[in-house]
Protein backbone atom coordinates (compact mmCIF):
# COMPACT_ATOMS: atom_id res chain seq x y z
CA UNK A 1 0.00 0.00 0.00
CA UNK A 2 1.23 3.85 -0.63
CA UNK A 3 2.39 5.36 2.22
CA UNK A 4 0.73 9.35 1.51
CA UNK A 5 3.23 12.29 3.07
CA UNK A 6 2.04 15.66 4.16
CA UNK A 7 4.26 18.69 3.03
CA UNK A 8 5.60 19.49 6.88
CA UNK A 9 6.62 15.54 7.12
CA UNK A 10 8.23 15.79 3.76
CA UNK A 11 10.76 18.47 3.86
CA UNK A 12 11.84 17.30 7.08
CA UNK A 13 13.45 13.92 5.03
CA UNK A 14 15.56 15.31 2.63
CA UNK A 15 16.75 12.66 0.01
CA UNK A 16 14.01 10.19 0.34
CA UNK A 17 10.85 9.72 -2.02
CA UNK A 18 7.70 10.65 -1.08
CA UNK A 19 3.90 10.67 -1.80
CA UNK A 20 1.93 13.97 -1.38
CA UNK A 21 -1.97 14.78 -2.22
CA UNK A 22 -2.20 17.92 -2.69
CA UNK A 23 -4.08 20.74 -4.49
CA UNK A 24 -2.23 23.33 -7.51
CA UNK A 25 -1.58 26.54 -5.42
CA UNK A 26 0.76 28.18 -8.40
CA UNK A 27 1.71 26.75 -11.90
CA UNK A 28 4.89 27.61 -14.49
CA UNK A 29 5.78 26.08 -17.18
CA UNK A 30 8.72 26.48 -19.65
CA UNK A 31 10.35 24.08 -21.99
CA UNK A 32 10.30 20.82 -20.94
CA UNK A 33 10.00 22.16 -16.96
CA UNK A 34 6.94 22.39 -15.19
CA UNK A 35 6.93 24.49 -11.31
CA UNK A 36 3.39 23.65 -9.62
CA UNK A 37 3.54 24.30 -6.55
CA UNK A 38 1.24 21.97 -4.25
CA UNK A 39 -0.61 22.46 -1.16
CA UNK A 40 -1.94 20.29 1.58
CA UNK A 41 -3.52 21.54 5.01
CA UNK A 42 0.28 21.62 6.63
CA UNK A 43 1.83 24.18 3.91
CA UNK A 44 3.17 24.38 0.27
CA UNK A 45 5.75 22.57 -2.06
CA UNK A 46 7.44 23.32 -4.99
CA UNK A 47 7.43 20.46 -7.24
CA UNK A 48 9.26 20.00 -10.49
CA UNK A 49 8.57 18.34 -13.18
CA UNK A 50 11.06 17.60 -16.36
CA UNK A 51 9.87 16.36 -19.24
CA UNK A 52 13.12 14.19 -19.68
CA UNK A 53 13.04 12.34 -16.40
CA UNK A 54 9.38 11.20 -16.03
CA UNK A 55 7.33 9.26 -18.50
CA UNK A 56 4.61 10.66 -21.16
CA UNK A 57 1.65 9.80 -19.12
CA UNK A 58 3.13 11.94 -16.22
CA UNK A 59 4.53 15.25 -18.12
CA UNK A 60 1.16 14.95 -20.02
CA UNK A 61 -0.70 15.27 -16.37
CA UNK A 62 1.76 18.11 -15.19
CA UNK A 63 0.97 20.09 -18.49
CA UNK A 64 -2.84 19.89 -18.26
CA UNK A 65 -3.29 20.39 -15.08
CA UNK A 66 -4.51 23.92 -13.89
CA UNK A 67 -4.66 25.90 -10.41
CA UNK A 68 -6.57 24.50 -7.89
CA UNK A 69 -6.56 20.69 -9.33
CA UNK A 70 -6.35 18.03 -6.86
CA UNK A 71 -2.75 15.93 -7.46
CA UNK A 72 -0.83 12.83 -6.08
CA UNK A 73 2.60 13.87 -6.74
CA UNK A 74 5.69 11.05 -5.89
CA UNK A 75 9.07 12.50 -5.91
CA UNK A 76 12.73 13.09 -4.06
CA UNK A 77 12.67 16.20 -1.50
CA UNK A 78 15.73 18.32 -1.68
CA UNK A 79 16.31 21.63 -0.39
CA UNK A 80 16.74 24.13 -2.95
CA UNK A 81 17.54 27.97 -2.01
CA UNK A 82 16.01 28.86 -5.04
CA UNK A 83 12.69 27.32 -4.06
CA UNK A 84 9.64 29.10 -1.88
CA UNK A 85 10.23 27.51 0.96
CA UNK A 86 13.41 26.57 0.64
CA UNK A 87 11.88 22.91 -0.58
CA UNK A 88 11.68 21.77 -3.53
CA UNK A 89 10.51 17.93 -4.78
CA UNK A 90 11.58 16.36 -8.12
CA UNK A 91 9.22 14.62 -9.47
CA UNK A 92 8.80 10.85 -10.53
CA UNK A 93 5.21 10.98 -11.27
CA UNK A 94 2.61 13.24 -11.54
CA UNK A 95 -1.14 12.34 -11.55
CA UNK A 96 -4.44 14.75 -11.52
CA UNK A 97 -7.49 13.52 -9.05
CA UNK A 98 -9.57 16.07 -10.38
CA UNK A 99 -8.71 18.90 -12.88
CA UNK A 100 -10.31 22.61 -11.83
CA UNK A 101 -12.26 24.31 -14.12
CA UNK A 102 -10.46 28.47 -14.41
CA UNK A 103 -10.61 29.08 -10.84
CA UNK A 104 -12.46 32.35 -10.10
CA UNK A 105 -10.36 33.87 -7.63
CA UNK A 106 -7.13 35.21 -9.35
CA UNK A 107 -3.99 37.69 -7.88
CA UNK A 108 -6.52 41.10 -6.75
CA UNK A 109 -10.25 40.54 -6.26
CA UNK A 110 -12.39 42.82 -4.60
CA UNK A 111 -13.90 41.79 -1.19
CA UNK A 112 -17.33 41.72 -2.60
CA UNK A 113 -16.04 38.65 -4.94
CA UNK A 114 -14.04 36.95 -2.16
CA UNK A 115 -17.14 36.76 -0.13
CA UNK A 116 -19.32 35.68 -2.81
CA UNK A 117 -16.67 32.83 -3.75
CA UNK A 118 -16.10 32.58 0.32
CA UNK A 119 -16.02 29.05 -0.09
CA UNK A 120 -13.00 28.93 -2.39
CA UNK A 121 -11.07 32.09 -0.67
CA UNK A 122 -10.88 29.78 2.45
CA UNK A 123 -8.29 27.96 0.51
CA UNK A 124 -5.85 30.78 0.41
CA UNK A 125 -3.48 30.35 2.93
CA UNK A 126 -4.30 33.03 4.98
CA UNK A 127 -7.71 31.88 5.57
CA UNK A 128 -6.26 28.24 6.03
CA UNK A 129 -3.99 30.17 8.82
CA UNK A 130 -7.01 31.67 10.61
CA UNK A 131 -8.94 28.72 10.75
CA UNK A 132 -5.94 27.00 12.37
CA UNK A 133 -6.06 29.76 14.50
CA UNK A 134 -9.61 29.57 15.18
CA UNK A 135 -9.41 26.07 15.83
CA UNK A 136 -6.25 26.28 18.15
CA UNK A 137 -8.17 29.01 20.43
CA UNK A 138 -10.96 26.32 20.94
CA UNK A 139 -8.82 23.68 21.85
CA UNK A 140 -7.21 25.97 24.55
CA UNK A 141 -10.69 27.19 25.81
CA UNK A 142 -11.54 23.50 26.35
CA UNK A 143 -8.43 22.92 28.04
CA UNK A 144 -8.32 25.41 30.30
CA UNK A 145 -12.24 24.87 31.59
CA UNK A 146 -11.01 21.51 31.73
CA UNK A 147 -7.81 22.18 33.82
CA UNK A 148 -10.22 23.99 35.67
CA UNK A 149 -12.76 21.35 36.56
CA UNK A 150 -15.51 22.49 34.44
CA UNK A 151 -18.18 20.59 32.28
CA UNK A 152 -18.98 21.44 29.03
CA UNK A 153 -22.41 21.60 28.77
CA UNK A 154 -24.82 21.99 25.41
CA UNK A 155 -27.96 23.88 25.90
CA UNK A 156 -30.70 24.58 23.26
CA UNK A 157 -30.33 26.68 20.14
CA UNK A 158 -33.99 27.17 20.01
CA UNK A 159 -35.42 29.07 22.81
CA UNK A 160 -38.64 30.59 24.38
CA UNK A 161 -36.86 32.78 26.69
CA UNK A 162 -35.65 36.06 26.05
CA UNK A 163 -31.98 36.83 25.87
CA UNK A 164 -30.49 40.20 26.24
CA UNK A 165 -32.94 42.30 24.82
CA UNK A 166 -36.15 40.45 23.07
CA UNK A 167 -35.74 43.03 19.98
CA UNK A 168 -32.64 41.85 18.34
CA UNK A 169 -33.66 38.16 18.18
CA UNK A 170 -34.78 35.83 15.21
CA UNK A 171 -37.55 34.49 15.07
CA UNK A 172 -38.65 31.36 14.34
CA UNK A 173 -42.19 29.26 13.69
CA UNK A 174 -41.88 26.14 15.93
CA UNK A 175 -44.36 23.89 14.83
CA UNK A 176 -46.77 27.25 14.95
CA UNK A 177 -45.83 28.76 17.56
CA UNK A 178 -42.89 31.55 18.14
CA UNK A 179 -39.44 30.57 19.11
CA UNK A 180 -36.21 32.47 18.67
CA UNK A 181 -32.76 31.92 17.98
CA UNK A 182 -30.93 32.09 21.13
CA UNK A 183 -28.71 35.17 22.01
CA UNK A 184 -26.91 33.57 24.80
CA UNK A 185 -27.22 30.29 27.18
CA UNK A 186 -26.28 32.16 29.95
CA UNK A 187 -29.70 31.17 31.84
CA UNK A 188 -29.54 27.36 30.77
CA UNK A 189 -25.97 27.82 32.32
CA UNK A 190 -27.13 29.46 35.41
CA UNK A 191 -29.99 26.13 35.62
CA UNK A 192 -27.29 23.31 35.56
CA UNK A 193 -25.06 25.53 37.90
CA UNK A 194 -27.30 23.33 41.31
CA UNK A 195 -25.99 20.41 38.69
CA UNK A 196 -22.75 20.33 38.22
CA UNK A 197 -21.71 23.43 39.56
CA UNK A 198 -18.65 25.01 37.41
CA UNK A 199 -20.10 24.36 33.37
CA UNK A 200 -19.24 26.02 29.95
CA UNK A 201 -20.40 25.52 26.66
CA UNK A 202 -19.00 27.38 22.90
CA UNK A 203 -21.92 27.46 20.50
CA UNK A 204 -23.50 29.74 18.17
CA UNK A 205 -25.45 32.81 19.45
CA UNK A 206 -27.64 34.89 17.41
CA UNK A 207 -28.19 38.47 17.04
CA UNK A 208 -30.09 40.30 14.45
CA UNK A 209 -28.79 43.92 15.34
CA UNK A 210 -29.16 45.73 12.30
CA UNK A 211 -25.60 46.70 12.61
CA UNK A 212 -23.33 47.24 9.80
CA UNK A 213 -19.66 47.48 11.73
CA UNK A 214 -16.52 45.67 11.74
CA UNK A 215 -17.12 43.82 14.78
CA UNK A 216 -20.54 42.17 14.68
CA UNK A 217 -21.89 38.98 13.35
CA UNK A 218 -25.45 37.97 13.40
CA UNK A 219 -24.20 34.26 14.32
CA UNK A 220 -21.08 34.13 16.11
CA UNK A 221 -19.62 31.32 18.95
CA UNK A 222 -19.83 32.75 22.15
CA UNK A 223 -18.17 30.66 24.95
CA UNK A 224 -20.32 31.20 28.39
CA UNK A 225 -19.09 30.28 31.79
CA UNK A 226 -21.05 29.64 34.88
CA UNK A 227 -19.76 29.07 38.08
CA UNK A 228 -21.21 28.11 41.91
CA UNK A 229 -19.86 30.22 44.39
CA UNK A 230 -17.98 33.13 42.51
CA UNK A 231 -18.52 36.53 43.06
CA UNK A 232 -17.91 39.49 40.72
CA UNK A 233 -14.27 38.84 42.04
CA UNK A 234 -13.76 35.53 41.35
CA UNK A 235 -15.73 35.97 37.81
CA UNK A 236 -12.71 38.53 36.68
CA UNK A 237 -10.11 36.75 37.78
CA UNK A 238 -11.49 33.77 35.89
CA UNK A 239 -11.42 35.72 32.87
CA UNK A 240 -8.56 37.18 32.96
CA UNK A 241 -6.35 34.08 33.67
CA UNK A 242 -8.22 32.68 30.53
CA UNK A 243 -7.77 35.22 28.12
CA UNK A 244 -4.44 34.57 29.81
CA UNK A 245 -3.70 31.29 29.27
CA UNK A 246 -4.78 31.16 25.59
CA UNK A 247 -2.38 34.22 24.44
CA UNK A 248 0.23 32.59 26.23
CA UNK A 249 -0.30 29.15 24.63
CA UNK A 250 -0.75 30.60 21.39
CA UNK A 251 3.35 32.66 21.74
CA UNK A 252 4.48 29.32 22.98
CA UNK A 253 2.82 26.58 20.41
CA UNK A 254 1.99 28.08 17.68
CA UNK A 255 5.11 30.28 16.81
CA UNK A 256 5.17 29.81 13.06
CA UNK A 257 1.52 30.17 12.37
CA UNK A 258 1.37 33.61 14.16
CA UNK A 259 4.64 34.55 12.17
CA UNK A 260 2.64 33.39 8.80
CA UNK A 261 -0.25 35.68 9.80
CA UNK A 262 2.46 38.62 10.64
CA UNK A 263 0.98 38.42 14.07
CA UNK A 264 3.29 40.34 16.64
CA UNK A 265 4.10 37.73 19.04
CA UNK A 266 5.70 40.23 21.59
CA UNK A 267 2.99 42.12 21.86
CA UNK A 268 0.83 39.22 22.24
CA UNK A 269 3.30 37.61 25.14
CA UNK A 270 2.41 40.65 27.48
CA UNK A 271 -0.94 39.45 27.79
CA UNK A 272 -0.42 38.30 31.43
CA UNK A 273 -3.12 38.71 34.20
CA UNK A 274 -3.67 40.83 36.17
CA UNK A 275 -5.99 43.33 33.94
CA UNK A 276 -6.41 47.01 34.76
CA UNK A 277 -9.92 48.01 36.13
CA UNK A 278 -11.77 51.19 35.57
CA UNK A 279 -15.08 51.41 36.88
CA UNK A 280 -17.99 52.80 34.82
CA UNK A 281 -17.15 56.24 36.13
CA UNK A 282 -13.65 56.15 35.52
CA UNK A 283 -14.33 54.92 32.20
CA UNK A 284 -16.38 58.27 31.58
CA UNK A 285 -13.94 60.46 33.18
CA UNK A 286 -11.49 58.77 31.37
CA UNK A 287 -13.40 59.17 27.37
CA UNK A 288 -14.29 62.91 28.95
CA UNK A 289 -10.92 63.64 29.49
CA UNK A 290 -9.38 62.53 26.16
CA UNK A 291 -11.49 63.96 23.80
CA UNK A 292 -14.91 61.93 23.87
CA UNK A 293 -18.16 63.17 25.00
CA UNK A 294 -20.12 60.80 27.90
CA UNK A 295 -22.63 61.70 30.38
CA UNK A 296 -23.56 59.04 33.01
CA UNK A 297 -25.81 55.99 31.91
CA UNK A 298 -24.29 56.41 28.82
CA UNK A 299 -23.18 53.16 26.72
CA UNK A 300 -20.06 53.25 24.88
CA UNK A 301 -19.31 53.05 21.36
CA UNK A 302 -16.84 52.26 19.18
CA UNK A 303 -14.67 55.72 19.15
CA UNK A 304 -15.14 55.78 23.08
CA UNK A 305 -13.28 52.17 23.43
CA UNK A 306 -11.12 53.32 20.91
CA UNK A 307 -10.27 56.00 23.16
CA UNK A 308 -10.50 53.30 25.96
CA UNK A 309 -8.05 51.16 24.94
CA UNK A 310 -6.38 52.31 21.77
CA UNK A 311 -3.00 52.90 24.22
CA UNK A 312 -2.96 49.80 26.09
CA UNK A 313 -1.24 46.26 25.35
CA UNK A 314 -3.11 44.60 27.82
CA UNK A 315 -7.02 44.15 27.54
CA UNK A 316 -8.99 46.16 30.31
CA UNK A 317 -12.02 46.04 32.33
CA UNK A 318 -15.04 48.42 32.70
CA UNK A 319 -16.62 47.41 35.68
CA UNK A 320 -19.66 48.17 38.24
CA UNK A 321 -22.04 49.85 35.69
CA UNK A 322 -25.12 51.59 36.04
CA UNK A 323 -27.91 49.51 37.16
CA UNK A 324 -30.48 51.19 34.52
CA UNK A 325 -29.02 50.20 31.85
CA UNK A 326 -27.35 46.86 32.79
CA UNK A 327 -29.57 43.38 32.20
CA UNK A 328 -32.12 42.26 35.03
CA UNK A 329 -30.16 38.82 36.15
CA UNK A 330 -27.02 41.10 37.21
CA UNK A 331 -26.66 41.71 41.29
CA UNK A 332 -26.84 45.03 42.50
CA UNK A 333 -23.96 46.12 43.92
CA UNK A 334 -25.04 45.86 48.02
CA UNK A 335 -22.57 49.16 49.01
CA UNK A 336 -24.46 51.43 45.86
CA UNK A 337 -27.51 49.90 44.57
CA UNK A 338 -27.82 52.33 41.39
CA UNK A 339 -24.65 49.57 40.09
CA UNK A 340 -24.28 46.29 39.11
CA UNK A 341 -21.91 43.92 40.15
CA UNK A 342 -20.43 43.61 36.47
CA UNK A 343 -17.88 44.07 34.05
CA UNK A 344 -16.99 44.15 30.95
CA UNK A 345 -13.05 43.27 29.59
CA UNK A 346 -12.20 45.56 26.12
CA UNK A 347 -9.71 44.88 23.68
CA UNK A 348 -6.68 46.49 23.75
CA UNK A 349 -5.70 48.81 20.33
CA UNK A 350 -9.53 49.72 19.83
CA UNK A 351 -10.50 46.15 19.33
CA UNK A 352 -13.76 46.51 21.65
CA UNK A 353 -15.49 44.72 24.08
CA UNK A 354 -14.65 40.82 24.17
CA UNK A 355 -16.22 39.86 27.32
CA UNK A 356 -19.93 40.83 29.26
CA UNK A 357 -20.27 39.10 32.13
CA UNK A 358 -21.68 39.74 36.26
CA UNK A 359 -22.44 38.38 39.21
CA UNK A 360 -26.12 37.28 38.95
CA UNK A 361 -29.03 37.67 41.29
CA UNK A 362 -29.41 34.82 43.59
CA UNK A 363 -32.42 35.89 45.35
CA UNK A 364 -35.89 34.54 43.98
CA UNK A 365 -37.69 37.54 44.99
CA UNK A 366 -35.22 39.87 43.85
CA UNK A 367 -34.85 38.53 40.47
CA UNK A 368 -38.23 38.21 40.28
CA UNK A 369 -39.04 41.99 40.99
CA UNK A 370 -36.17 42.79 38.18
CA UNK A 371 -37.82 40.72 35.82
CA UNK A 372 -41.55 42.92 36.03
CA UNK A 373 -39.65 46.22 36.51
CA UNK A 374 -38.22 46.05 33.24
CA UNK A 375 -41.48 44.86 31.69
CA UNK A 376 -40.14 41.48 30.51
CA UNK A 377 -42.70 38.72 30.88
CA UNK A 378 -42.71 36.85 33.87
CA UNK A 379 -44.22 33.82 32.18
CA UNK A 380 -41.11 33.26 29.79
CA UNK A 381 -39.04 33.09 32.62
CA UNK A 382 -41.25 30.53 35.09
CA UNK A 383 -38.48 28.24 34.77
CA UNK A 384 -35.96 30.10 35.23
CA UNK A 385 -37.30 31.79 38.38
CA UNK A 386 -37.18 28.16 39.73
CA UNK A 387 -32.99 27.74 39.67
CA UNK A 388 -33.19 30.47 43.16
CA UNK A 389 -36.12 28.68 44.27
CA UNK A 390 -34.79 25.40 44.89
CA UNK A 391 -31.75 25.83 46.52
CA UNK A 392 -30.02 29.45 45.56
CA UNK A 393 -26.64 30.35 45.91
CA UNK A 394 -23.96 32.98 44.80
CA UNK A 395 -22.81 32.57 41.10
CA UNK A 396 -21.27 34.33 38.29
CA UNK A 397 -20.42 33.72 34.76
CA UNK A 398 -19.53 35.55 31.44
CA UNK A 399 -19.70 35.39 27.86
CA UNK A 400 -16.65 36.19 25.49
CA UNK A 401 -17.24 36.43 21.28
CA UNK A 402 -14.24 34.44 20.32
CA UNK A 403 -14.76 36.04 16.94
CA UNK A 404 -13.80 39.49 18.61
CA UNK A 405 -10.82 37.71 20.45
CA UNK A 406 -9.34 36.17 17.17
CA UNK A 407 -10.32 39.91 15.43
CA UNK A 408 -8.13 41.04 18.20
CA UNK A 409 -5.08 38.85 18.64
CA UNK A 410 -4.55 38.61 14.79
CA UNK A 411 -5.59 42.55 14.24
CA UNK A 412 -7.99 41.73 11.36
CA UNK A 413 -9.72 44.91 9.65
CA UNK A 414 -13.29 42.79 9.99
CA UNK A 415 -14.34 40.26 12.34
CA UNK A 416 -16.18 38.05 9.05
CA UNK A 417 -12.89 36.69 8.29
CA UNK A 418 -12.51 35.20 12.25
CA UNK A 419 -15.59 33.01 10.94
CA UNK A 420 -15.32 30.17 8.16
CA UNK A 421 -18.85 31.62 6.21
CA UNK A 422 -19.95 35.10 8.21
CA UNK A 423 -23.61 35.73 8.55
CA UNK A 424 -23.87 39.59 8.61
CA UNK A 425 -26.78 41.72 7.51
CA UNK A 426 -26.05 41.79 4.21
CA UNK A 427 -25.31 38.26 3.91
CA UNK A 428 -26.43 35.14 4.94
CA UNK A 429 -24.33 33.00 1.48
CA UNK A 430 -22.44 30.93 0.76
O1 LIG B 1 -22.38 41.32 26.15
P1 LIG B 1 -23.27 40.20 25.69
O2 LIG B 1 -24.50 40.57 24.96
O3 LIG B 1 -23.59 39.36 27.00
C1 LIG B 1 -24.37 38.25 27.08
O4 LIG B 1 -24.90 37.70 26.15
C2 LIG B 1 -24.38 37.63 28.45
N1 LIG B 1 -25.61 36.84 28.59
C3 LIG B 1 -23.16 36.80 28.60
C4 LIG B 1 -23.08 36.10 29.92
O5 LIG B 1 -22.94 36.76 30.92
N2 LIG B 1 -23.16 34.80 29.91
O6 LIG B 1 -22.41 39.21 24.80
C5 LIG B 1 -21.24 38.64 25.29
C6 LIG B 1 -20.11 38.78 24.29
C7 LIG B 1 -19.71 40.22 23.99
O7 LIG B 1 -18.81 40.72 24.94
C8 LIG B 1 -19.04 40.06 22.63
O8 LIG B 1 -17.70 39.62 22.77
C9 LIG B 1 -19.84 38.95 21.99
O9 LIG B 1 -20.49 38.26 23.03
N3 LIG B 1 -20.83 39.49 21.05
C10 LIG B 1 -20.71 39.45 19.70
N4 LIG B 1 -19.74 38.97 18.91
C11 LIG B 1 -19.92 39.07 17.56
N5 LIG B 1 -21.01 39.63 16.99
C12 LIG B 1 -22.01 40.13 17.75
N6 LIG B 1 -23.10 40.67 17.19
C13 LIG B 1 -21.89 40.05 19.19
N7 LIG B 1 -22.67 40.43 20.22
C14 LIG B 1 -22.01 40.07 21.35
MG1 LIG C 1 -22.10 43.32 26.40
Amino acid sequence: MVEFSHVSDAVKKPGTTVVLRGWVYRKRESGGLAFIILRDNTGILQTATKKDAVDAASWKAASDTTIESSIIVTGKVREDKRAPTGYELSVEKFDNVGIAEPFPITEYQSTELLLDKRHLWLRSQKMTNIMKVRATVFRYIRDFFAERQFWEVTPPVITKAGGESGSDMFETDFFGTKAYLTQSSQLYLEAMVPALERVYDLVPSFRAEKSRTVKHLAEYWHLEAEAAYYGCEDNMKLQEDMISYICQKMVKEQAPLLDALGVDKKGLGVVKAPFERLTYKEAIDYINKHGGKKEWLDDFGVEDEKILTEKRDKPIFVWKWPIKIKSFYMRPDPNDPELVLNADMLAPQGHGEIIGGSERISDYAMLKKRITELGLNVKNYEWYLDTPRYGSVQHSGFGFGTERFIKWILNLDHIRDAIPFPRMINRAEP
